[in-house]
């Protein structure tokens, strides 16, 4: 019998777990009413007396040890938990996280922005949904004027026509309208043309405009400003602008910068030229200020807008622009670093 104890003395000593259940048990099993304990003190009476003593020893020892092992290992686990938590353990690594990567039409944008809020330009913004008043008449592009074939248009609703913007200098009139000269402002957006789309033209695209107006500004202030967003963007120096039209600017102009020959794909691009086309631009027109409420008598200003798109394919190599809303992580991952 007193080896019995002794035994489970040593069971008791050497007991180990960290789980809640497993404690109780043990409890249970050893200082539960029906337990272990219960039991052998229920043998005393049958003990020899001459054993008594040391039986009666052991078994006090055997309670303490019990009871010592409950507390001992409670008090472990309910430390464990508070230092781990609900979240667990707090101090262990992090599983390491995937860092998404800016799209290229959005870091090509920043850059545009960038460039020329750094001499002044402010950025504004207009509806994608458009009334034919700021997509065309106002723009010097009354009804049946033949110009507006120059883009085909996605109508939402006719009479009155309401419309999906085919280029942000719609939002030129709606800032016109807004505020009184001086303006420099640059207007980022989407556009929509009903177009087929290919590798070199799409439905949907991205356009900046340019808009400046004070008293006296100049097709030479025009030029210069284009030449120092040519040198910061491309880091090309040389532009020429050839005469063009446009309804919303006289004079108006297309402007190329001179991209070089050195290379196989700059022959590609340029076919063979050396000169690549990037922007339109031009003298707003005295019509396109009355229409928005500013006296061209007192204000002459000069407005451009060019496709983000294009100027991402040229600076990435992008062979088709398909690839810009294809989605596809494969492509977007390659950006991460700023241009
Ligand atoms: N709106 C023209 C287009 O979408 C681009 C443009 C040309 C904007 C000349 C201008 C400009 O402001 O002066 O093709």
């Amino acid at each position: 019998m007193l080896d019995r104890v002794k035994t489970l003395i040593g069971e008791v000593g050497s007991f180990e777990t960290s789980s809640k259940q497993e404690i109780e048990d043990f409890r249970i099993k050893y200082l539960g009413k029906k337990g272990l304990l219960n039991a052998l003190f229920a043998e005393f009476k049958n003990v020899a007396p001459e054993e008594r003593k040391a039986f009666g020893q052991a078994l006090n020892q055997l309670k303490d040890a019990a009871h010592e092992k409950v507390r001992a290992l409670t008090e472990k686990l309910d430390s464990n938990q508070e230092q781990t938590g609900i979240y667990g353990d707090l101090t262990r690594p992090s599983d390491p996280i995937d860092l998404g990567a800016r799209h290229p039409i959005s870091i090509v944008r920043n850059k545009i922005v960038d460039i020329f809020s750094r001499i002044g330009f402010t950025v504004s913004e207009g509806p994608e949904i458009e009334d034919d008043w700021h997509n065309f008449t106002a723009l010097n592009l009354p009804e049946y004027h033949p110009a507006r074939d120059m883009q085909d248009t996605f109508f939402i609703e006719k009479d009155p026509d309401i419309l999906l913007r085919t280029h942000t200098s719609s939002v030129q009139v709606r800032y016109m309208e807004e505020h009184q000269p001086p303006i420099r402002t640059i207007s980022p957006g989407r556009v929509f043309r009903n177009e087929d789309i290919s590798a070199r033209a799409h439905c949907i695209f991205h356009q900046v405009e340019g808009l400046y107006i004070d008293h006296d500004v100049s097709f030479a202030d025009l030029k210069q400003t284009l030449l120092y967003f040519t040198r910061e963007m491309f880091g090309k120096s040389k532009i020429r602008l050839r005469p063009s039209y446009f309804p919303f600017t006289e004079p108006s102009a297309e402007v190329d910068i001179y991209w070089g020959l050195e290379s196989e794909i700059d022959h590609k691009i340029t076919k063979g030229t050396g000169w690549l086309e990037i922007m339109g631009c031009g003298m707003v027109d005295p019509n396109v200020l009355k229409n928005a409420n500013i006296d061209p008598e007192v204000y002459s200003g000069y407005a451009f807008g060019m496709g983000i798109e294009r100027i991402a394919m040229l600076l990435y190599q992008i062979p088709d622009i398909r690839m810009f809303y294809e989605n596809d992580v494969r492509f977007l991952s390659q950006f991460t670093p700023a241009l």
